[in-house]
């Protein structure tokens, strides 16, 4: 595996030793665990090459987030990046993506301030610009992202559709520890205590979907057992929407999301299971 850190040099690489070659990206801000290890074997199987980036990213982060104690795990990542079959790491300064006076994307004025948007304001403009910054600089065929970010990845894919981006987003199923907690850079965060209380979040996805199962329909009536079973966790939100985001009376088959967001101590923990 080769390790980059410049634009300038991963773009020389690319140049160079795989023109014309099918490239799949895997951008992360590092802290990987099998959530990252599973967008890799996907990228892995779809292209010629494999490139994933670590970074963490400073304009995502709102004021008092946890930016300064972001888990950073070097030496582990990169392990894990070359056993699991990534060709390029870009692991970049913040000094190589950003300059003064920057140039940015803005993330919709409704789709992006709901939802997590709506508790994290201007959270996703950190995110679509470093993802369009990503995206020039590796220019990938196919670009994986993980379903347990829903709202990101539907901002990712409808800017790359706006802009008229030559890249195919793939989204990848959220995996999950053996009780059911999604995987997530935070979790770390958790103690024993507060890792079981976690579950209470898969929990009460998992009793939606068996509602959902049993032909119960009705968002309020699902909402409200959610909220039930999250009870007393702090809850962010709970929205059963379609898959575009927008809101809905009753669960449509195919074409639904349920999304949550919840505070676990101060670890903010987000899950979702599309229907
Ligand atoms: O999901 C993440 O890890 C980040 O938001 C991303 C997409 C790497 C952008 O910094």
């Amino acid at each position: 595996m080769k390790i980059v850190s410049t634009p300038a040099e991963l773009k020389r690489v690319l140049k160079e030793q795989f023109k014309d070659k099918s490239v799949g990206f895997i951008p992360t801000m590092g802290a990987l665990h099998e959530g990252h290890i599973s967008l890799i074997k996907n990228a892995r199987k779809d292209n010629d090459v494999v490139v994933a980036s670590i970074f963490v990213n400073p304009t995502q982060f709102l004021k008092g987030e946890d930016l300064d104690k972001y888990p950073k795990k070097e030496e582990a990542d990169k392990k894990i990046c070359e056993i699991s079959g990534v060709d390029i790491l870009f692991y970049p300064n913040a000094s190589d993506i950003y300059g003064e006076d920057e140039v940015s994307i803005l993330a919709p004025k409704v789709r992006g301030y709901v939802l997590e948007g709506a508790s994290r304001p201007g959270h996703f403009n950190g995110v679509l610009t470093v993802v369009m910054k990503l995206l020039n600089i590796v220019n990938p065929t196919r670009a994986y992202f993980g379903k347990k970010d829903a709202q990101q990845l539907n901002l990712i894919t409808l800017m790359v559709k706006q802009f008229f981006m030559d890249v195919e987003i793939i989204p990848c199923d959220t995996v999950r520890e053996k009780d059911g907690l999604a995987q997530s850079s935070r979790n770390v965060y958790l103690d024993a205590t507060q890792r079981k209380e976690a579950l209470k979040i898969s929990a009460s996805l998992y009793e939606a979907s068996n509602m959902i199962s049993k032909k119960i329909l009705d968002v309020k009536q699902i909402r409200d057992k959610i909220v039930e079973i999250l009870n007393p966790l702090e809850i962010i939100y709970v929205e059963i929407l379609d898959r575009e985001f927008n809101p809905i009376k009753e669960v449509q088959i195919g074409n639904s999301v349920i999304l949550v967001e919840a505070k676990v101590g101060t670890t903010r923990l987000l899950d979702n299971i599309w229907i």
